[in-house]
Order: C-alpha cells, then sequence, then structure tokens
C-alpha cells in the first residue's frame, strides 16, 4: 500500500517511493481516480503571519475537508496568497516572514520540529498564479522533476507510468501524448496550466493548493481547468484562491471571505460556510457586499 494511514511528515524523501502506484497508468480507464483515500483534513488554527514588523493575516482558523473543494475568496491584499502559502511551508521561505498558530495536516503539525519541509511540499502541492514550467524542458521532463527530485534520481530513470497517469489526470494526456519530448515552452497558456498540474500530481500529494490557476486563461482552457478540478477532488484536497465569483460558485464546496476590515489592520477571515450559502444568504454583509460586486 503506497498510502500511509497518517502523514510520516518525518520520513526521509530519499526512502520516498519514487514512481507512485501508477494504477492506472496505460490502462483502458482515463487514469483520474488512480488514488483512493488518501486526501487529507487540514487544520488551521489560531494563525498570524506577515513580514518584518508587519502582520497580513491574523487570527485565522479554518478546517478544510478532505475530497472537497475549498475556494478562498477576498479583494486584493487580503492576504489569501499568503495563506495559501502557509499551508504548505513556503511562506515562511521568503525573507523576513514570520508564521505563528499551526497549520495541521490530519493533525500532525507541518512547521513541528523535525518536519521536513521538503516532504510537506511533496504532500501538500502548490500551482501558481503563473505557469512557470521549465520552458526548455520537454514536457515529459517537466511532469517528472518533482520526482527526480523527491525520489533523488536523475539522467536516464524512466517515469513513464507516473507521467502518463499525470498528465490524463490534468486532461492534458491526449493533446501531448504524441509531442512528450517537445519543450514545455512551447505549449499554450493554458496547456502550460495544465502541465503545472500534472507537475504536481506527479508526486502524488494529498492536498492541491491552486493560486488564481485561471487568472491568465481564456474561458475555454479555465473550463478544462474547472473540470480537471472537478474530477480530482475525489482523490484529493484542493483549495483555490480566485477572483472570479462564477468560478468560486461552479467548483468549490466550501467558501471562506477574506478580508481587510480596517484599512492598515490585517486580513481576517471573515466568514466560511458551504459555498451556496456564502453566495446565497451569507450572514455577515461585508461577505454579502463582496459576492454581490458591491465592493473589492
Ligand atoms: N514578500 C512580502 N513582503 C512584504 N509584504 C508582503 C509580501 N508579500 C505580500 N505582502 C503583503 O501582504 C499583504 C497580503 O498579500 P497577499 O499577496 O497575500 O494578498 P492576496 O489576497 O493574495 O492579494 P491578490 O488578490 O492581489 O493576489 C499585502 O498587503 C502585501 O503587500
Ligand atoms: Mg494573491
Amino acid at each position: 500500500m503506497s498510502t500511509p494511514e497518517r502523514p510520516d511528515l518525518m520520513e526521509s524523501a530519499s526512502t520516498s517511493g519514487s514512481s507512485g502506484n501508477g494504477a492506472a497508468a496505460g490502462s483502458a480507464g482515463d487514469g483520474r481516480h488512480a488514488r483512493k483515500g488518501s486526501a487529507r483534513r487540514m487544520d488551521i488554527v489560531d494563525l498570524d503571519a506577515g513580514f518584518g514588523t508587519k502582520t497580513v493575516i491574523a487570527g485565522i482558523n479554518l478546517r478544510i475537508e478532505p475530497n472537497a473543494v475549498t475556494a478562498l475568496i477576498g479583494p486584493s491584499g487580503a492576504g489569501k496568497s499568503t495563506l495559501l502559502r502557509c499551508l504548505n511551508a513556503l511562506h515562511s521561505t521568503a525573507k523576513g516572514a514570520f508564521a505563528r498558530g499551526e497549520i495541521l495536516l490530519d493533525g500532525v503539525d507541518i512547521n513541528a520540529a523535525g518536519v521536513d519541509p521538503v516532504l510537506v511540499r511533496r504532500r501538500i502541492g502548490m500551482v501558481f498564479q503563473r505557469p512557470n514550467p521549465f520552458p526548455t524542458m520537454s514536457i515529459y521532463d517537466n511532469v517528472a522533476a518533482g520526482l527526480r527530485l523527491t525520489a533523488g534520481r536523475t539522467g536516464r530513470h524512466r517515469f513513464d507510468e507516473t507521467v502518463e497517469r499525470a498528465l490524463r489526470q490534468a486532461d492534458l494526456w491526449a493533446e501531448v501524448k504524441d509531442r512528450l519530448r517537445s519543450a514545455g515552452g512551447a505549449l499554450s497558456g493554458g496547456q502550460q496550466q495544465r502541465l503545472c498540474i500534472a507537475r504536481a500530481l506527479a508526486v502524488e500529494p494529498e492536498v492541491l493548493l491552486m493560486d488564481e490557476p485561471c487568472s491568465a486563461l481564456d474561458p475555454i482552457s479555465t473550463s478544462k481547468i474547472e473540470e480537471t478540478i472537478h474530477a480530482l477532488k475525489v482523490d484529493y484536497t484542493i483549495v483555490i484562491v480566485t477572483h472570479n465569483m462564477q468560478q468560486a460558485a461552479r467548483v468549490s464546496d466550501t467558501t471562506a471571505f477574506m478580508t481587510v476590515l480596517e484599512a492598515g489592520q490585517p486580513g481576517t477571515l471573515v466568514e466560511t460556510g458551504p459555498t451556496s450559502e456564502i453566495f446565497g444568504k451569507p450572514t455577515n454583509e461585508v461577505t454579502g457586499a463582496y459576492v454581490s460586486g458591491q465592493f473589492g
């Protein structure tokens, strides 16, 4: 069994599996449901984070359920990206950054002493706003990049099954299967973003964080990525930051609204709930104003 019952964040990265289970790769299925039951719950407990002396998010408490999509919405500067980056310990790698509180992955604090940040980021993958493939690297090697890093393998080691599985999961396989050796940078923007999703999925994370993954994409690419997100939640815990209210309403089960309530103050989490309620009958009037487009 490739999936531990609890996330062991302290094991050495070099002892982790290299090629995933590859269960559906190469099979007649579409490969999207290769794994079951390994999505993880995350809990954010009393989180404050910022840079230098400036606190940019404060008092954040949020449960992120497995096998569901949680949308983080709110105006620019509310701290959505900062929160997302705290969720995979990326925030603390920035110069002067600090974070207090707990980020729990199935009850285990990802910032606890002895936890391996490389493993944290393998288990909690991230897709950024701008597609960032390695432009001169082949499509195949882009997808395999994280595998080579975490498996400690280089050069000619082949990851065919996993690369195919990840590209199928990202709904890109059909478009690239005959040109896996072409450069990643030669793909369209929407394809590049799906390539980055495939790269994130190749290492079999348990949680997938996406920071405005469609903001630079056309409606067709956007809808492909939304379909991908919808299919992925069978296996993953997904958090997506979006400024697109329709997108949040379409793809998410839970919506969390963040804002800066008073100029100069840190961003806070104003309201969280089932997406239909946040958009239909929010309890907080600031949330109502935002989701109805009256500010932000
Ligand atoms: N590296 C940094 N150093 C100092 N301040 C930063 C840094 N990165 C972000 N901030 C500040 O933190 C606050 C929150 O920024 P963040 O990027 O998390 O907001 P956001 O909600 O993601 O906004 P957007 O919707 O525009 O992406 C902002 O005031 C921003 O200026
Ligand atoms: Mg942001």
